[in-house]
């Protein structure tokens, strides 16, 4: 039985926010809380359940971890971690692709850079400046980090001006949905980009972390730009909301740490049980054709909100995103934190950040639950005072 603390702030480092509800079953799309209240989950947690909350099958597979081996040491190999090897290297078609399971989305892209330098030389590397990297390392966002060398989105005379032959890799994460609340930079641009690196022998590490596992209605986000990554971490949604991430790295990147390996030491490395979880994603995934039908009902999703548009062009500027990685922007923050808190009380759980609203919802969520939330954005904005009628 989950009860509510009587102090919520109460034991718990506040690094991210303070909320003050508890919750309590999470299923599907459906959250419910402490107090009996009930959600629809369009953030997927933090954009992790894309099969939404408590899959079965997924579930099923942890169980099973946990009473033959969830975790082992160094001494061992481990079938499910082989197998999800071989899995990821067919979803990426990176045939002799090897890869490591670690715990974060972080660490999976803070390896890969680290492999990146080592294998160049080179201590610098590249990112794009809509796109978030890592909470700590080599891709944290600080001021003082002078090895990530930011290149302004969309912007092909910025390409040029990079000093390429300093950087050890381009880091590619194509959704932009944290630091700019969804952006898709333009092909032409990602396109030059990846050309000026590869010129410059800066390796292609592409962030799947939020953009992986048919988020933006393919696979992965990379898949829309027609490149190949030759070295892509993935996290939050290969295990459903059960931490497991990859770094997966293509057979010219295995072959140069065999002949230059890196040592590296993390408890949680292909640990069985994150593998399990993560096989068992993969498969509900191919089997639900989940990957297309988020993506049918992230066209649906998107064209209700350019009707909402359509209708109340002062509040609502811009829609934006693909598949199920959607935004709404309105005419102010103000506005889109009121937006937001009236949707939460009225069950409908969206991201909010500056003037944007977010959309990220299990990609097994359906129109009529779009179609609701989207009503009560709706509503929310001609409650707005002066709202037109
Ligand atoms: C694009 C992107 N990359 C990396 C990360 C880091 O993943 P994690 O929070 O699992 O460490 C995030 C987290 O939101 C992300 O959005």
């Amino acid at each position: 039985m989950i009860s509510e603390p009587a102090d919520h702030a109460h034991g718990i480092l506040p690094l991210y926010g303070q909320p003050e509800r508890v919750l309590a079953r999470a299923r599907g799309c459906r959250l419910v809380d402490a107090q009996g209240r009930r959600y629809v989950d369009f953030e997927s947690g933090v954009w992790a359940a894309n099969l939404g909350h408590a899959h079965p099958a997924v579930n099923r597979a942890i169980r099973r971890s946990l009473t033959t081996v969830m975790h082992q040491g160094y001494a061992f190999r481990s079938a499910e971690a082989e197998t999800l090897a071989a899995q990821l290297a067919r979803l990426h078609g990176l045939p002799g692709a090897r890869s490591v399971f670690l715990s974060s989305g972080s660490e999976a892209v803070n390896l890969g850079l680290q492999i990146a330098m080592q294998l160049s030389g080179r201590r610098r590397f590249v990112r794009l400046d809509s796109s978030y990297l890592s909470a700590f390392g080599y891709g944290r966002l600080a001021a003082d980090n002078d090895q990530r060398i930011d290149l302004r989105c969309d912007d092909l005379a910025a390409v040029d001006a990079v000093p390429w032959h300093e950087a050890a890799a381009l880091v590619l994460e194509v959704g932009g949905a944290s630091l700019e609340v969804v952006r898709f930079p333009h092909e032409d641009f990602v396109a030059r980009a990846v050309e000026a690196a590869r010129r410059a022998g800066a390796r292609l590490v592409c962030n799947e972390v939020t953009t992986g596992f048919g988020r933006t209605g393919r696979w992965f986000g990379y898949q829309h730009y027609g490149l190949l990554p030759q070295l892509v971490a993935c996290g939050k949604a290969l295990g459903n909301g059960y931490p497991v991430s990859a770094l997966t790295v293509d057979a010219e990147v295995a072959a140069a740490l065999d002949a230059q390996p890196l040592r590296y030491a993390q408890s949680h490395q292909n640990d069985p049980g994150g593998c399990a979880a993560a096989n068992a994603v993969i498969e509900a995934l191919e089997a639900g054709d989940w990957v297309a039908r988020g993506a049918a009902v992230g066209e649906h999703f998107a064209a209700r909100l350019a009707a909402l548009r359509q209708h109340r062009p002062q509040q609502v500027l811009e829609v934006r995103g693909r598949g199920l990685m959607l935004a709404l922007q309105l005419a102010d923050e103000a506005l889109a934190q009121r937006v937001a808190r009236r949707l939460f009380e009225r069950g409908q759980v969206v991201g909010q950040r500056g003037a944007s609203l977010r959309f990220m919802p299990p990609l097994t969520v359906t129109k009529a639950m779009v179609d609701t939330l989207v009503r009560e954005i709706g509503h929310a904005l001609d409650a707005e005072p002066g709202a037109p009628r």
